[in-house]
């Protein structure tokens, strides 16, 4: 296991959850946005001002490339969502492509043995639950827990800084549950052997807008190569942000070199300016 127990990351989940290392978590428990088609701040004044999350969704806050991952990865998960936009719009699948992509991780991150608590509304809850049962399978399905809601207040956390200080303070303080937490705010990187390099394409494709990363030139998806931009021969490594997209003919101009080599060809050529 690449992360240390009693770690609280402050960042966006997904690369979080794609630096860990696979099963290796023993539980997940997750209280993500509801699709609720609302903004949440603290109040001004309060301990947590400062703390605010997004929850309306649109096509724009997802990532191209998520679309094309979750359809290579998991054809059912990819049926699910289609259907929640045909009886509820794109919000709804916006929504579930957000969640989707997380989901696949935390079943790639979870032990064999582990187990997963989802926590939500009526608003999303059976979309959501065809999602899980796309990604966990759906005898690994154990039971349905319904609140019953009582004045007491839990914890809350947000991916704000300020909100995991007080989160830590009342851990420590007031539960007395743990001991010392850490909290980190870079991306964990896996210790283990790495997935193929060939999967990030879809991702890189959709960061890249479809542009090839020597002669900036839109080209198809087939046409482009997965490249290491520091080569392997001289200890680049598979992690996703060592890779990128060249079209054909700039990964052979590459070849063995480093990028400042391609772009420096690519300008001799003419290609670039
Ligand atoms: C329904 S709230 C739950 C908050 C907390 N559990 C509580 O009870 O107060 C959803 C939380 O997910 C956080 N969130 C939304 N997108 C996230 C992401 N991509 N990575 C990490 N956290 C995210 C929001 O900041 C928000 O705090
Ligand atoms: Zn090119």
């Amino acid at each position: 296991m690449n992360v240390q127990n009693r770690t609280i990351f402050s960042n966006d989940n997904l690369p979080v959850l794609r630096g860990i290392d696979t099963e290796t978590i023993d539980l997940i428990y997750l209280d993500p946005p509801f699709n609720s088609n609302r903004n949440y701040a603290a109040p001004i004044g309060s301990d947590a001002a400062g703390a605010a999350f997004k929850d309306t969704w649109t096509l724009s806050d997802v990532d191209n490339a998520w679309h094309g991952e979750i359809a290579d990865r998991e054809p059912a998960l990819s049926q699910a969502i289609h259907t929640s936009e045909l009886t509820h719009g794109k919000g709804m699948k916006s929504y579930l492509i957000m969640m989707a992509v997380r989901l696949l991780e935390m079943k790639r991150v979870l032990k064999k043995t582990g187990s997963i608590y989802l926590h939500c509304d009526p608003t999303a809850s059976h979309y959501l639950k065809s999602e899980m049962d796309a990604v966990f399978g759906k005898n690994n399905f154990r039971n349905e827990i319904v609140w019953q809601r009582t004045n007491t207040h839990g914890l809350g956390i947000d991916i704000s800084p300020r909100a995991v200080d007080l989160v830590r303070v009342r851990l420590e303080n007031e539960v007395g549950l743990f001991g010392k937490i850490i909290h980190r705010t870079d991306i964990p990187k896996r210790s283990e052997k790495l997935p193929n390099y060939r999967t990030h394409k879809h991702t890189l494709f959709g960061k890249q807008e479809g542009l090839c990363k020597g002669c900036k030139t839109q080209f198809p998806f087939r046409n482009m190569t997965v490249d290491h931009i520091v080569p392997k021969s001289q200890g680049g490594t598979d992690h996703e942000d060592n890779l990128q997209l060249l079209c054909g003919a700039c990964n052979s101009t590459k070849g063995q070199g480093t990028q400042a080599e391609l772009i420096s060809r690519l300008k001799a050529q003419g290609v670039l300016r």
